[in-house]
């Protein structure tokens, strides 16, 4: 058997642990294992590397990818579809591994229905996708948060200042959720809850008028203004899968708070940190499982399939179900974390 196996999308810590569970199993198994170089991109242009034991030893730690990664789309070029499964029958490769998030694992998906034998593991920062708990990526990304607001907190409260952080999470505000809950945010704003600047100001004013003179606000770069509808973008430039750039909504904030409340504010970018450095624990072993479990898959011969988190077991959802839904921040789990606003 020969697979292959491709990490696209935005990059994020645990891709090499689970490209690692994926060449270890295989070889175990007697298969070979294919790395696609820069996600879909590499199976338009046919760039590739054999990946054996040497290859994948010493990653397990690495963030980024091994492999690369890109955000190009086969289907949003005329013929693409065609020359990945011209290149894919090139290369004799009988199952492939796709790494991803909505994007990448809908290709996946779509190429399945094209007659492929895909599998899809789910990965991402943002932690936006409804058919599993977690996505590996998310906890390290949360941590980088968590790290930040407790380095934040020393120099907001020194200056009496107000830190605003934007950090990353387009339509769900899962890393602003769990990265404000546990680095002790008094503010959170997120996509999900179209917010006013007047509250969040009356925030700040209620806790400077119980003698605390700092607060630290965490914005998730998708969270929209009630009046405005919409989210702030960077430019209008949009990807091969239709994203805009998001990124500006915690300057937008940082000037306003400061106009109205006359505090001296700051804010805070985190921007790609979030998606590098090595893997926390957590992902390490999240990522390590899925890959397990992906080449399980394809020793069954079941495809069309991602591998999921439920509770603490790792099942198979169909790909379909795997990218239909994204998954938004639970508001028993922000409720919790209001109870901490000013
Ligand atoms: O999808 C993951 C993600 O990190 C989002 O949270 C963010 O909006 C986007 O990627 C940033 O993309 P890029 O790396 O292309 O700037």
């Amino acid at each position: 058997m020969k697979i292959g196996i491709l990490t696209g999308g935005g990059d994020c810590p645990g891709l090499n642990p689970a490209i690692r569970a994926v060449v270890k199993k295989s070889l175990k198994l007697g298969y070979e294992v294919i790395g696609i170089r820069d996600g879909w991109k590499g199976l338009v242009d046919l760039n590739y590397k054999n990946l054996d034991s040497n290859a994948v030893s010493g990653i397990l730690h690495l963030g980024g990818t091994i492999l690369g990664t890109s955000r190009t789309n086969p289907f949003a070029k005329e013929g693409g579809p065609q020359k990945v499964i011209e290149n894919l029958n090139k290369l004799g490769i009988e199952a492939l591994i796709a790494i991803g998030g909505d994007d990448t694992l809908g290709v996946a998906n779509k190429l399945y229905g094209m007659g492929i034998n895909t599998i899809g593991i789910p990965k991402t920062i943002d932690n936006d996708l409804s058919a599993t708990d977690f996505t590996f990526g998310f906890d390290s990304a949360v941590n980088v948060v968590m790290n930040a607001l407790d380095n934040l907190h020393s120099t907001a409260e020194s200056h009496h200042r107000v830190l605003v952080v934007e950090v990353m999470g387009r339509h769900a505000g899962w890393i602003a959720t769990y990265g404000g809950l546990s680095g002790g945010a008094d503010y959170i704003l997120i996509p999900e809850k179209p917010f006013t600047i007047d509250e969040v100001c009356d925030s700040i004013k209620r806790r400077q008028s119980t003698g605390r003179t700092f607060s630290l606000i965490v914005v998730a770069e998708g969270a929209v203004l009630a009046e405005a509808e919409r989210a702030v973008t960077k430019d209008s430039k949009i990807d091969a899968f239709g994203h805009v750039a998001l990124g500006g909504i915690g300057k937008f904030l940082c000037e306003e708070i400061e106009k109205r409340t006359g505090s001296e504010t700051r804010d805070v970018v985190l921007g790609h940190l979030q998606r590098g450095g090595n893997p926390t624990a957590f992902d390490r072993i999240l990522a390590t499982r899925y890959g397990i479990a992906a080449v399980n898959l394809i020793q069954k011969k079941d495809f069309g399939k991602m591998v999921a988190l439920r509770g603490n077991q790792i099942i198979a959802v169909s790909l379909e179900e795997g990218v239909t839904r994204s998954k938004t921040v639970d508001m028993e789990l922000y409720e919790i974390a209001e109870t901490f606003f000013g």
